[in-house]
């Protein structure tokens, strides 16, 4: 017989026992291959496999999970499900447990796969890549977070004691690791040389853009693409800022019915929105809208929102409920005041910025007061994001919540950003601002922000591509650098989207495709020049909006036609100095 079925080439080189057939998904998915390919140990420094840990099956019509992946739900695939345990040499009491997903042979496409997490968690899933014919993994970084254990339960060892080891694998390292021993693995598991290409991408949004920056910032000839979107990093100013709407109240002692806040949001939306050439229920151009708006305009205009109660039930029979009254009036000028204090940002007793904020036009969600029933009124809430970032990465005590601002001016919030800068510069803080290592192996990073983002400023990933073309060009003319960011790094504004989604507040785009557009950049070296972007609700439900570039920015010439401009003074309005910090902030 000449030809082979595949079952019998398995037999075959089964039988012989030289060579894993790299054939089938049964023939790859043994325990005694997978042992067979492990780096032995001195290979990935720092890295000691445990090969009596491992353990392989093969799983079969499974659903994909953990990646960013628009594909249908409902399609099934057979993988090889893989878990290896690891430590780092002279730590033998921690064990660091990694799980992969490596798919049929005749569907790898010789491709990697890295999906973020978000909030404190890692990604548990290892199945995201699938759908791309990509091996994928996820890891337990050494405190189970496969189990679903959030860093934040494990930061503290004590009151006062820092988890360092949690600390830094979280932040970076255990990721990087994963992908180390994941990418030997499957060259192995493939029949692939050890030093032959092997694309290795990432995808994640909020924490997972953070953490994809600190791939590409820490182990960036690790990888090909990657898709960091909203990245919750400057996690120190970031964190502390969750605390800053409820100060601002505070300070000015008002305390607004969140449907005064509401009004006032909605309000911009609609004065904003034409102010870049169409009316769509959009503020693609809230740079526009800091410059010709006026929020003390609102002032007097009526709103009204029904009674409410909401009650959600916890673990083991707990349960909350919130009860909020009718609500309605007229904006108030401490409503607008409040308003305008938290679009502007944090500052110092001395007037030094220290902080940049959400986009005009952004939902205040930190603002949001309370009903006290007691004594019927608004009162203060401080975030539970920013809370818990104050009480246990700042103050080290082992609370979940910071219960009060009793005593808490601006300058203490400063100090609290100050104290984690310093405490997490190389771990959280995730801004170097240097990404040679990746640019000069070839790395693509595609970086992209909704713009009304509520959670995490977009121009905070502005300020980061703003230190990443000064650091990396400082000799360059403005175009040079331009050019050349152009060529592997992008930035993506998402006119109207919310945090690493579309916003219930005004229909926008949202891309939809970015693996896609990151693949064939990376294997095709198809360099794109925008965006695809989808309007998913409204009046223009299903058009494609092919997104301008950073620094340039929309403007609608016709209800269907927009221009990508580059226009000075906006830019100016997304560019920022904290001089309340002498270390730089990049
Ligand atoms: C690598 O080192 C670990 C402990 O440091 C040990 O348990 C393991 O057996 C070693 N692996 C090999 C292949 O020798
Ligand atoms: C997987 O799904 C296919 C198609 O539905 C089915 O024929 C097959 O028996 C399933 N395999 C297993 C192991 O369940
Ligand atoms: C993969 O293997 C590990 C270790 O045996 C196991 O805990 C896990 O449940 C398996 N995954 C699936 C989807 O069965
Ligand atoms: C704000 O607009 C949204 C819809 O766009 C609406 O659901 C909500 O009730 C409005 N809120 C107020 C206070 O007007
Ligand atoms: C607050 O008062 C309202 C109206 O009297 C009531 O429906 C609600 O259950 C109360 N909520 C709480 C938390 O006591
Ligand atoms: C940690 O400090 C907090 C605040 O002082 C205190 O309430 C708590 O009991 C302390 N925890 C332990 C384990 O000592
Ligand atoms: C905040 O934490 C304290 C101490 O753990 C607790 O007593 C209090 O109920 C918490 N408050 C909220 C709103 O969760
Ligand atoms: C920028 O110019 C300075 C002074 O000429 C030179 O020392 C430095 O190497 C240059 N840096 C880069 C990145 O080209
Ligand atoms: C943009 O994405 C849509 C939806 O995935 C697709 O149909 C369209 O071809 C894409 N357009 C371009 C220019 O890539
Ligand atoms: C553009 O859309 C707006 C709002 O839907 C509409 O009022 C206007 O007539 C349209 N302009 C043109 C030129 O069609």
């Amino acid at each position: 017989m000449r030809f082979q079925s595949r079952a019998s080439v398995g037999a075959f080189v089964a039988a012989s026992a030289v060579a894993a057939n790299t054939t089938s998904l049964a023939g790859i998915c043994t325990l005694s291959n997978v042992k067979s390919v492990l780096p032995s140990n001195g290979t990935l420094l720092g890295i000691n496999l445990i090969p009596s840990a491992s353990t392989a099956a093969v799983i079969y019509n499974a659903t994909v999970g953990g990646g960013m992946s628009s594909s249908s739900s409902s399609e099934t695939y057979d993988y090889c499900n893989v878990t290896l345990t690891y430590i780092h040499p002279g730590k033998t009491d921690t064990k660091i447990i990694v799980k992969y997903a490596f798919p049929e042979p005749a569907d790898f496409k010789n491709r990697f796969y890295v999906a973020g997490g978000g909030g404190y968690s890692l990604n548990t899933d290892s199945t995201g890549g699938l759908p791309y014919g990509a091996a994928a993994g996820a890891t337990s970084a050494g405190y189970d977070a496969l189990d679903g254990v959030s860093y934040d339960d494990v930061v503290l060892l004590g009151n006062g004691s820092i988890n360092w080891d949690a600390t830094y694998m979280f932040a970076y390292q255990a990721l990087g690791e994963m992908t180390q021993i994941g990418k030997y693995v499957t060259k192995g598991l493939y029949g692939l040389s050890t030093s032959s290409k092997l694309y290795t991408y990432y995808e994640g949004c909020s924490d997972g853009g953070r953490e994809g920056m600190s791939q590409v910032q820490r182990y960036g000839d690790e990888y090909d693409g990657a898709i960091t979107g909203a990245p919750a990093f400057r996690m120190a100013q970031q964190q502390v800022n969750h605390v800053f709407s409820a100060e601002v109240e505070k300070v000015l002692n008002y305390f607004p019915p969140p449907c005064e806040l509401a009004k006032i949001v909605n309000a911009t939306i609609e004065a904003c929105d034409p102010l870049d050439g169409r009316t769509d229920g959009v503020i693609s151009r809230t740079d526009l809208c800091m410059l010709d708006f006026d929020l003390s305009s609102i002032i007097g205009e009526e709103y009204y929102c029904a009674a409410s109660s909401t009650s959600s039930g916890g673990p083991g029979g707990s349960s909350s409920s919130s009860y909020e009254p009718v609500q309605s009036g007229k904006v108030s000028k401490e409503g607008v005041a409040v308003a305008k204090a938290i679009y502007g940002g944090l500052h110092n007793s001395e007037g030094q910025r220290a902080y940049l904020s959400w986009q005009v036009g952004s939902e205040l969600g930190d603002a949001s007061t309370e009903w006290d029933n007691s004594t019927d009124a608004w009162e203060l809430s401080i975030t539970s994001t920013g809370g818990e970032w104050v009480t246990k990465f700042v103050e080290l005590l082992d609370l979940d919540n910071l219960s009060t601002l009793d005593g808490v001016t601006y300058d203490t919030l400063v100090s609290w950003m100050e104290t984690g800068f310093v405490r997490f510069l190389d771990s959280l803080q995730t801004t170097v601002p240097d990404l040679t290592t990746f640019q000069s192996s070839g790395g693509k990073l595609l970086h992209y922000h909704g713009e009304s983002d509520p959670s995490i400023p977009s121009a905070s990933s502005v300020h980061y591509w703003q230190s990443v073309r000064s650091i990396m060009y400082p000799n360059a003319s403005s175009g040079e650098s331009l050019k050349a960011l152009r060529d592997w790094y992008q930035f993506y504004l998402i006119p109207g989207a919310a945090h690493c989604g579309t916003n219930t507040l005004q229909p926008g785009p949202y891309p939809e495709d970015n693996m896609e557009i990151m693949i064939d950049w990376v294997e095709n070296g198809v360099t794109p020049t925008r965006l695809n972007a989808t309007v998913s609700s409204g009046d223009y439900e299903g058009e494609t909006q092919m997104l301008c570039q950073w620094p340039y920015r929309m403007l609608w010439r016709s209800n269907t036609t927009f221009d990508c401009v580059y226009d000075e003074k906006s830019i100016e309005t997304w560019t920022y100095d904290f001089p309340a910090f002498k270390v730089p902030v990049y």
